[in-house]
């Protein structure tokens, strides 16, 4: 069984760390300008421009039992959906405001078709919910506010009450959680208490959990779906670490004690989290495969996002992305699924140019060949704890040699414990190859 012992938090975090890999779906009015899901602070749109949005979004081709076949394809096991992101529209009919889906042409509460469609995958349910709101009339305008440069800014902001705010955050999550059956994942986003307001514009400081009340909101989370997984973006710890746009080079600790924690990388297929348009810099298939086993070689989950169009359906770039963890996941998904790293006296005989994981009963281990090497893998350290070897995609057997000095190799001694996998010299045709490995 893995060492590794993460730290003990309420929600039930054990399915989280087998699945390793979700989809994360921004969506929202701000596909409309197409142009990032900040758009409407990035450019101070006004109101009236913003409402243009809400007064043409028309998603005719919303098919959310597609994006869900597609996310099931790719490998992913559970989905995390904005439900209101920072521009304030709610994706769900909600009772306390006007603001919402069912009040455009979509004319139908967009959450509920998504979580339909993706339970019948079985992919686990997570929402997103926006702790910042630019369009709600008692969110104080602050440094990060669409309206933070208009000359009345600041009489603009007076009078709000960030109290009433609260309580609505409050009544939208228990209409969240109550309304649309088990859900798996709470994603707030989040606190920035900790952002100074310019010289002069105090007024404008940044919010944290005093602001969202957010004890309060996890209370009423918790009371609603006990099991549920919250993240820590409220700053208040929960169960989940979320770095974000970051690989990091090791499983992330607790800051304060230093454990293990459940964490989960969320990354963009491109330089945007809503749909973009023009935005270039989109992943390749090799970073994409990469991210996710690198992710999982240090301990931790892959949050990987989709930004779907204002029509309501995922472009060829982000399907083309899925299509690339769809090709590699039905063969290779072994050596993610109930995978970890390695296990410390293991981890460190890895080879350059390779990722290890392990199996979390310690069975299996798993080489990804980032590098292909030249007919020969070299691993010190290895010999005698090998039963078999095989390639993962079509399960080949792999020959290999123990403590035998071969090749001219006259540099190795038997002391160096060696065991040389044999490889063929071309690549087999998948992006990372993995080597199975059954242990002694
Ligand atoms: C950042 C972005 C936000 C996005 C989130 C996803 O907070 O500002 O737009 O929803 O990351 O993690």
């Amino acid at each position: 069984m893995s060492s590794y012992v993460t730290r003990k938090t309420p929600g039930d975090t054990e399915w989280f760390r087998h699945d390793r890999f979700g989809m994360f779906i921004h969506w929202g009015l701000y596909a409309m300008p197409a142009r990032h899901e900040w758009i409407k602070t990035n450019e101070r749109i006004p109101e009236e421009k913003y409402e243009k949005y809400f007064k043409y979004f028309d998603p005719d081709l919303y098919d959310p039992k597609d994006w869900a076949r597609q996310a099931k394809a790719a490998g992913m096991k559970y989905v995390v959906l904005t439900t209101k992101h920072h521009e304030g529209f709610c994706m769900f009919d909600s009772q306390y405001t006007d603001y919402k889906c069912t009040n455009t042409a979509a004319g139908r509460d967009l959450v509920r078709e998504y979580v339909d469609a993706f339970r019948a995958e079985g992919l686990k349910i997570g929402f997103y919910y926006s702790l910042i709101d630019w369009h709600h009339p008692e969110f104080p305008i602050d440094m990060l506010h669409p309206r933070r440069d208009d000359p009345d800014a600041k009489e603009q902001s007076e009078g709000r009450d960030m109290k009433k705010y609260a309580e609505y955050m409050r009544n939208q999550v228990t209409e969240l959680l109550t309304n649309y059956g088990k859900i798996d994942i709470l994603w707030f986003d989040f606190s920035y208490s900790d952002n100074k307001p310019e010289e002069g514009k105090e007024w404008m400081k940044g919010k944290g959990k005093d602001d969202w009340e957010a004890e309060k909101l996890i209370e009423t989370a918790r009371s609603l779906q006990p099991g549920i997984i919250i993240d820590n973006r409220t700053e208040l710890e929960q169960d989940l670490w979320t770095p974000e746009q970051y690989q990091p080079k090791d499983w992330v600790r607790h800051k304060e004690t230093g454990e293990l924690v459940t964490w989960e990388a969320c990354q963009t297929l491109s330089g945007s989290w809503g749909y973009h348009r023009d935005e270039m810099t989109w992943k390749s298939p090799e970073m994409l495969i990469q991210m996710l086993v690198n992710t999982v070689s240090i301990g931790g989950n892959l949050l990987m996002n989709v930004g779907p169009t204002s029509r309501g359906y995922l472009d060829y770039r982000a399907e083309d992305a899925l299509k690339t963890y769809a090709d590699w996941m039905k063969y290779n998904s072994r050596s993610i699924y109930g995978c970890t790293m390695a296990e410390p006296e293991l981890l460190k005989l890895c080879p350059n140019g390779c990722k290890f994981t392990q199996s979390e009963d310690g069975s299996r281990l798993y080489i990804h060949l980032f590098e292909y090497p030249f007919q020969f893998l070299e691993l010190e350290g290895l010999a005698g704890k090998v039963d078999y070897a095989q390639f993962l995609h079509d399960g080949s057997e792999l020959l290999y040699e123990e403590n035998k000095i071969s090749h001219f190799s006259e540099g190795r001694s038997k002391k160096d414990n060696m065991l040389v996998i044999k490889l063929p010299v071309r690549k087999p045709n998948t992006i990372v190859p993995v080597i199975e490995l059954f242990l002694k």
